[in-house]
């Protein structure tokens, strides 16, 4: 095993990370995979001592139970990223980016930035990964060490972006998991970061957060054991009515349903809900 069992986040909101990376490590183990994802079982194996055999198992077990939505909605946002990079966007924002690969998988061009915003302890055991690996990325990576609770515009800018250039900003869960007065701050400060041309996509979930998978989720967050209650997040993200703000913000939204996007995808994932999707926003010009 390598020196980096001890940065390996095993509990708070950075092990949630480790978790979206164990369910792409076993989507690029399939035949029929939507993506692939070489480092993701790095990320695996590197992280697994560090949570010794009982929680590793408590973690994987809620992979699996997370897995298949998750990992198309990996793909959805994959496809996002393809058709702005297409479109001509060269600067890409990951808010909470976790262990996030594309600046390495998706073979990018080297005019593209990626901006990658999370806090200290994901990258505390992330960039050993990478660099134990050997990874290389095709296009700019930005490391930005931030809190999203706190002042992360000074740092996005310290590390070198640019206000001038459209930007896409992906939010792929950690928006979900802040409060509605720090959801909102995110969204006010990264509308106000945008050039005209910048693109948006909120994910809306109708969360279940008192779902089985939900409750193991906070304990294991929390770092408690399985039969131990913990309280409900503050916001039900039913609630959380981003498409109005972006509007306000100078934003045009447009909302995409879950199921219209995985219809081709040949994966069983549609949803009964229809309000389930994706806010797709183009910021306006002034
Ligand atoms: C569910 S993970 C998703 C990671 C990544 N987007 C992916 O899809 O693999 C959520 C990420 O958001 C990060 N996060 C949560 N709250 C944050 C905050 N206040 N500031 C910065 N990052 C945060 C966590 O550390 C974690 O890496």
């Amino acid at each position: 095993m390598t020196g980096q069992t001890s940065n390996v986040p095993v509990a708070g909101v950075a092990m949630t990370a480790v978790g979206v990376a164990v369910i792409r490590a076993r989507e690029t183990a399939r035949a029929d995979r939507l993506y692939a994802d070489p480092l993701a079982q790095a990320f695996a194996d590197a992280a697994r001592a560090g949570f010794g055999e009982q929680r590793w198992a408590r973690l994987t077990a809620l992979a699996d139970q997370f897995y298949e939505g998750r990992t198309v909605g990996v793909r959805l946002v994959d496809d996002r990223f393809r058709a702005a990079v297409d479109a001509g966007i060269g600067q890409f924002v990951l808010l909470g980016a976790g262990l996030d690969t594309r600046a390495f998988r998706m073979d990018l061009p080297a005019r593209v930035r990626i901006f990658e915003i999370d806090l200290p302890e994901t990258f505390a055991f992330k960039e050993p990964v990478l660099d134990r690996v050997g990874a290389v990325a095709s296009c700019g990576r930005h490391v930005v060490v931030a809190d999203l609770r706190s002042d992360w515009q000074k740092a996005l800018l310290d590390s070198g972006f640019r206000t001038d250039l459209p930007t896409s900003w992906i939010d792929e869960g950690s928006l979900g998991r802040l409060t509605q007065q720090w959801n909102q701050r995110v969204v006010t400060t990264l509308s106000g970061l945008s050039a005209p041309g910048s693109l948006f996509g909120a994910s809306r979930l109708i969360a279940e957060p008192d779902g089985a998978r939900y409750r193991e989720l906070r304990r294991m967050v929390a770092d408690v054991a399985p039969d131990v209650e913990v309280p409900l997040e503050p916001v039900a993200e039913a609630d959380f009515d981003i498409e109005r703000w972006l509007g306000e913000l100078g934003w045009d939204t447009e909302f995409r349903s879950w199921n219209e996007m995985v219809a081709g995808l040949g994966r069983p994932v549609t949803l009964p809900d229809p309000r389930i999707g994706t806010i797709a926003a183009v910021r306006r010009a002034d």
